[in-house]
């Protein structure tokens, strides 16, 4: 049973592992996650939840994916000094008290080398702890989302493999999809922009920028001649989540979401590697 904490919409849940309880504050994430799951998820601002709350689920793993502004440089790199860190570092006093038998802790890979780290480090002693820097592109999805994963067991465990499985961009596509905003129209040379048909194209990461931002968060298609945005369940697909996973009803908020969000094939390597899948 997995404990999962910031859970966002549930892109660890939807990897079909047991889940206790999910947890996290934010009640448009709450809505899309309640009309996916029927565990029980929380709305709860983790910064002075009680050890002994969580210990009470009894879960096996806990999965972690706290806020990645800190370590951004679009969020500054503040690191434990921006606020949105406040409810890691009162984690990380959990941890030791608690002793979840395991966990994993997601994030960018600017985590790395960061104080935080370092602190999550220190509250791991006893814990096998391994490192890694997976990306659904290792896996053969047609998506680059690197992320900085932190596994930790009480118990010895192996990585599980990694096995490349080349798929094609238009597997992840509609017919069509939204015109590209029109603020960013101007800005159309300076996108990174993929062609519908190229069989070995591969979109670049996408970010809760997507749409505002004309680059660094994410590509445009070019589809028909046009180029247009990708659809929220275009991304949600490129980030393995099934077509029957309810979206937002607010693409904006849903193409956000998906932004912040875990590659659900990733975390499926990541819980068969402590056993839980
Ligand atoms: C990187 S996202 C996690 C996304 C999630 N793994 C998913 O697949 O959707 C971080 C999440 O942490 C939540 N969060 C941030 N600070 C929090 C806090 N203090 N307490 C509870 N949740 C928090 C946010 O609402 C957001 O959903």
């Amino acid at each position: 049973m997995l404990l999962e904490l910031y859970a966002g919409i549930g892109g660890v849940a939807a990897t079909g592992v047991d889940v206790v309880c999910a947890i996290d504050h934010d009640v448009y994430a709450h809505e899309v996650y309640t009309a996916n799951f029927s565990h029980p998820a929380l709305r709860l601002n983790l910064v002075s939840v009680k050890p002994a709350r969580l210990a009470a689920f009894g879960a096996d793993v806990w999965w972690l994916s706290p806020p990645c502004q800190p370590f951004t440089v679009r969020g500054q790199r503040r690191d434990v000094d921006d606020r949105r860190c406040e409810s890691l570092l009162h984690l990380l006093t959990v941890i030791p008290e608690v002793r979840p038998p395991a966990l994993i802790v997601e994030n960018v890979p600017g985590f790395e080398g960061s104080r935080a780290h370092q602190r999550l480090r220190e509250s791991l002693a006893g814990y096998h702890v391994q490192e890694v820097e997976w990306c659904p592109a290792q896996l053969g999805i047609p998506v680059q989302r690197r992320r900085f994963f932190l596994l930790a067991s009480l118990e010895p465990f192996e990585l599980a493999p990694i096995v490349r499985k080349p798929r094609q961009l238009s597997d992840y596509l509609d017919a069509s999809g939204p015109p590209l905003p029109p603020a960013l129209e101007r800005f159309v040379d300076a996108m990174h922009i993929v062609d519908a048909d190229d069989e070995l194209a591969q979109a670049c990461c996408f970010t809760g920028a997507y749409g505002r931002s004309p680059v660094y968060a994410g590509s445009y298609l070019r589809q028909n001649g046009a180029v247009r945005m990708f659809t929220p369940r275009e991304i949600a697909r490129l980030h393995g989540f099934s077509d029957d996973f309810v979206l937002h009803s607010d693409p904006r908020r849903a193409t956000k979401q998906l932004g912040n969000g875990v590659s659900v094939d990733v975390a499926r390597k990541l819980l068969e590697s402590l056993g839980v899948l």
